[in-house]
């Protein structure tokens, strides 16, 4: 089937590659000629595992192809709308790059067409927008996509689910996309079909969940820290039910990136526009308490260093938002180290994968790109994303790289990803959000500062 696919970044990137994979005759379109240029050449303009190898079979194969002209989406009977939804500055979505798209795209679209949403939009999206493809004589659909930094390429070609919101009366799109997705219906990925308007809800919804479910572990992780508790056992012991289920229950310096932080706000938005924004409180809060654990993590690196940061030596292990990723969007770990270095510290950084693009985005910042360069002479060490890397180095080694005396190192675990034993055990004072601390200095416990 040829295929087309506007807009190649995370999702649309992905996606083009994932559909060439499949066997399709895939173009994808962009109007970022560098962009183009560089998937034109296999390389993917962000790391993302697995897409490098798949990028190098489309193309070498000669069924995926790269294009800033939409000129080249004629004559493909199925066109994925993959454009970003960025936010507003009052926290609702920007539609005008999905607008664009669709104007775009009606320069091309031939009478029988089918046009597929993927980007995450606000609910009524498919409702304004399907009179025009109509009038072309094409349709248009909702087929939400619930990708994973870090796991894109698999997410895509084994998906939880397939969601298809379809417009009634509209028979034939449900085997169109059937058609598309054929290898991965074979292989049992279950398909749901609903109208435009619960398939656009399904994806807010989800992250709306998901987004719920880490902002409780972390306001469950303030009452363990006021109380001396350990809000990882507690995420042990409620995960077991399986009603609640242990998943995205890690507590620590909440969520960030490109989705989770930017949808609920836009859902908050759309509910409010559609006169039912007093059901959406809690997720204001979700957001709120979200916020609130990069300024209590400051706290406590301050608490831990004895109530100044002037001056003092912090190494940040960790900037992209999640391990796996150089994203950092919305990354709790680039703030807190921005909110550090604003307070005076010296603050330097590194990451295995994120120094490009936060330097992009903080140049102030001193960036090592290693961890001894990083760590040498620290008066804290703060984990802030929990890569592997950091998971496992071993305290004892470091603590003789950072060349503080025992007992004078501190380590922050910011995503209580390390092994308070172990790291105490090799001489360390061991902080975290929700975890039991070691006792400031002074005798004064990081659970009193709350
Ligand atoms: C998310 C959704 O999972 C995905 O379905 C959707 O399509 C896009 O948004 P992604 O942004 O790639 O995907 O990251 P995800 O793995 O969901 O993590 C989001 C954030 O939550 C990260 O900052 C992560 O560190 C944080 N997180 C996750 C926690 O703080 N605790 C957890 O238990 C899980």
């Amino acid at each position: 089937m040829r295929i087309s696919v506007i807009g190649c970044g995370y999702l649309g990137a992905v996606h083009a590659a994932a559909m060439a994979e499949l066997g399709h005759d895939v173009v994808g379109i962009d109007v970022d000629p560098l962009k183009v240029d560089s998937l034109a050449q296999g390389i993917a303009p962000f790391f993302e595992p697995e897409l490098p190898e798949l990028l190098a079979r489309g193309l070498d194969a000669g069924n995926l192809t790269f294009s800033s002209s939409m000129a080249e989406a004629r004559g493909a009977t199925v066109h994925f709308i993959a454009v970003g939804t960025p936010q507003r500055a009052d926290g609702s979505s920007n539609l005008s790059y999905v607008d664009a798209a669709v104007d775009q795209l009606l320069t091309v679209l031939a009478a029988g067409d089918v046009v597929v949403g993927k980007s995450t939009v606000p609910v009524g999206t498919v409702a304004a927008l399907a009179p025009r493809i109509e009038a072309a004589g094409a349709t248009l659909i909702w087929n939400p996509e619930f990708l994973r930094e870090g796991h894109a390429v698999r997410d895509t070609l084994a998906p939880d689910r397939l969601v298809y919101g379809i417009g009634a009366g509209d028979n034939r799109s449900a085997d169109v996309l059937d058609d598309v997705y054929a290898a991965l219906l074979e292989a049992g990925v279950p398909r749901m079909v609903t109208d435009p308007a619960t398939a656009e809800l399904v994806k807010v919804a989800a992250n709306a969940f998901l987004a719920t479910k880490i902002s409780f572990i972390n306001a469950m992780a303030d009452i363990a820290d006021a109380v001396g508790a350990d809000v990882g056992q507690l995420a042990d012991a409620i995960g077991q039910d399986p009603r609640i289920g242990r998943r995205f229950l890690n507590a620590g310096l909440g969520f960030g990136g490109g989705c989770l932080p930017k949808d609920i706000r836009g859902f908050i938005a759309r509910a409010d526009e559609l006169g039912v924004g007093a059901s959406f409180g809690f997720l204001r809060e979700v957001d709120a308490i979200n916020l609130r654990r990069r300024e209590r993590l400051v706290e406590v690196t301050r608490a831990a260093l004895g109530g100044d940061l002037v001056g003092r030596r912090i190494a940040i292990l960790g900037l992209a938002f999640k391990p796996g990723s150089d994203d950092v969007r919305d990354s709790p770990a680039l703030d807190v180290a921005t909110r550090l270095r604003a307070e005076g510290a010296h603050v330097v950084a590194t990451d295995p994968q994120a120094i490009e693009t936060s330097r992009r985005l903080v140049p102030e910042l001193e960036y090592r790109s290693n961890v001894a360069a990083t760590v040498t002479g620290a008066d804290a060490v703060l984990v802030l994303t929990e890569w592997p890397e950091f998971v496992e180095l071993d305290p004892a080694v470091l603590g003789r790289i950072v060349g503080r005396h025992l007992g004078e190192q501190i380590v922050i675990d910011g995503r209580n990803c390390l092994d308070p034993a172990l790291w105490r055990d090799g001489g360390w004072r061991y902080y975290a959000l929700g975890r039991i601390s070691d006792p400031a200095p002074a005798g004064m416990n990081v659970a009193q500062l709350a």
